[in-house]
């Protein structure tokens, strides 16, 4: 084959690759072959420098002509996808790279499990402030000030030298507080149910934390008993945990704003021994509202009693979905909250 031959093949070649090509990568790999520093055309320029000084003569226009055409190819074609690729439709049913669904955090899931059992049953859902009176959170509950039962809640005290505020204040302890802000304000019968943040100044190991979650209930009418405190609490734990190898028992135990006072533990006997909720796990403080509370609420304990309980909502949270270290729900480690997304 002749040289000039060649050179037509090459150029036929080209034009024809450079119009086959749909996208912009095609082209640039017949750019390469043609027209690249190893391409067919560098190759025929090698040939043609071995022609003899006449051959160079005639040669030398058909090698000019074809290389211009294999250029005018390629930059035709490359305007030809400029323009399809940027009119090409949009599909908008294509979802993004990054389409991350947020989840509900697991503990706001168990607070609106355990508030729609309590309104099923009458209560009203109420709360306080978190950053609390002495008088509200100890005081009025029967916990005077050197009292040893302040021992047991590690306080968080506040200063707030300067401000309006009249005593100490601290981060509340439980949600006890909204029981006595409660009876100063509201004439009984009265059912409330408070799912609020607390605070203990405590050491955090997998069943303790120092900001934590609680579920404060309570009823006051003329003839409530522990057996409605039983009940209600079975109803709610039935409600929330949905399994029936829920053991409950209660142990005597002491809280100044009630008496007589219980804690509350559960197992779950199904439960793998190597879990520890197949052992008792406690969950609850509750008793009968002490009659020296209702009195400094100014709601006569000769015509009122009732019940009141305070519930560790991580604790719930984790026998319902079997966590075994409470630190997994402030830690925000989003691969272990999105398990128990919904
Ligand atoms: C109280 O806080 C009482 N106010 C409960 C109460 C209310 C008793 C009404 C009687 C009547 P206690 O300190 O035991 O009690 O806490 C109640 C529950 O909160 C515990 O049973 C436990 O489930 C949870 N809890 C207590 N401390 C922590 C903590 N550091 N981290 C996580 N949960 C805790």
């Amino acid at each position: 084959m002749t040289l000039s031959e060649d050179l037509d093949r090459a150029r036929d070649e080209a034009l024809a690759g450079f119009a086959a090509a749909t996208d912009t990568a095609a082209v640039e790999a017949v750019r390469v072959a043609m027209l690249g520093r190893s391409g067919k055309l560098k190759d025929l320029q090698k040939a043609f420098g071995a022609a003899t000084p006449e051959e160079k003569r005639s040669l030398g226009p058909l090698f000019n002509q074809a290389k211009n055409a294999i250029e005018d190819a390629w930059k035709a074609a490359q305007a030809r996808l400029a323009g399809s690729e940027s009119e090409a439709p949009i599909d908008l049913t294509i979802p993004g790279p990054d389409r991350r669904p947020g989840s509900i955090h697991p503990l706001s899931q168990v607070a609106a499990e355990v508030e729609a059992v309590f309104v099923s049953m009458g209560y009203a859902i109420t709360d306080g402030p978190h950053i609390e009176s002495d008088e509200f959170n100890f005081s009025r509950l029967n916990i005077p000030a050197d009292h040893p039962a302040r021992d047991h809640q590690d306080t968080f005290w506040v200063e707030a030298p300067g401000s309006q505020w009249q005593g100490p204040r601290l981060l509340r302890t439980h949600t006890s507080a909204v029981q006595s802000r409660t009876y100063q304000i509201t004439a009984p019968p009265f059912r409330r149910v408070v799912v609020g943040k607390v605070f203990r100044y405590e050491a955090v190991d997998a069943t303790h934390d120092n900001t934590f979650t609680q579920v404060e209930g309570f009823a006051i009418d003329r003839d409530l008993t522990v057996a409605h405190l039983v009940g209600t609490l079975r109803t709610m734990l039935a409600a929330v945990l949905r399994r029936d190898d829920v053991d409950v028992r209660l142990r005597p135990s002491y809280f100044p704003f009630v008496e007589p006072g219980f804690e509350v533990d559960v197992r779950l006997t199904g439960a793998d021994p190597s879990s520890r909720f197949a052992r008792w796990v406690e969950l609850l403080g509750c008793g009968m509202v002490h009659p020296r509370v209702l009195e400094m609420g100014g709601i006569d304990p000769g015509q009122w009693q009732g019940f009141a309980f305070g519930l560790g909502l991580e604790r719930l949270a984790m026998i319902r979905h079997g966590i075994q270290d409470i630190r997994v729900f402030n830690g925000a480690d989003l691969r272990s909250l999105r398990q128990f997304g919904a």
